[in-house]
């Protein structure tokens, strides 16, 4: 994922492989910022931020934001990204990512301990087409899995009022 922040007027970018849902209602993520990190400061700062969803075709701007900092670095400007305005929060979308959560701070007290900021959305934003698009899941060692196959074989096997 692709986490954009705003602060005083700067704003900025950066990757995330370690990310989780927390909760459904409220719609709760868990996302580790580490302590090294321009952006924990902004959206430490902010309260705010977004969770952008780049696609397979966008994998060498998601690792190229990856390995340089906002501190010296516009990434907006570097990687030919548009900061979009959110309905919510001051913190931009970035429009060439398939879908946007705007979020708000839930809870900041596993921060100085795991680096885990809990996030709540507070608005999504998600494109019409495809309906699948072709996603990146980060395994670690600069190894990427992109997603693929889905099926519903195994849907008749849950408990109705699981869907
Ligand atoms: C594939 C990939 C996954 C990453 N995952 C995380 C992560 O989950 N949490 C984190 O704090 N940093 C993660 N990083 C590192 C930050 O993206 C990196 O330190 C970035 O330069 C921070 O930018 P900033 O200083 O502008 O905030 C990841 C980097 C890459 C390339």
């Amino acid at each position: 994922m692709l986490v954009s922040s705003a602060h005083k007027g700067e704003t900025n970018i950066m990757t995330m492989g370690w990310h989780m849902i927390m909760e459904f209602e409220p719609s709760l993520v868990g996302c580790y910022i580490w302590s090294e990190n321009h952006s924990r400061e902004l959206v430490r700062q902010s309260k705010e931020c977004v969770i952008n969803l780049p696609t397979a075709d966008m994998a060498a701007k998601v690792v190229g934001i990856g390995i340089c900092s906002g501190r010296d670095t516009d990434k907006f400007a570097k990687f030919r990204l548009s900061a979009e305005k959110g309905a919510k929060v001051v913190a931009p979308l970035i429009s060439e990512c398939y879908a946007n959560f705007e979020c708000r701070l839930h809870d900041a007290s596993l921060v100085n301990k795991y680096s885990l900021f809990v996030w709540e959305v507070v608005k999504a934003h998600v494109a019409q087409s495809p309906h699948y698009p072709r996603t990146l899941h980060y395994r670690g060692d600069g190894e990427f899995m992109i997603s693929g196959t889905n099926t519903r074989r195994y849907r008749r096997l849950f408990k109705p009022e699981m869907l």
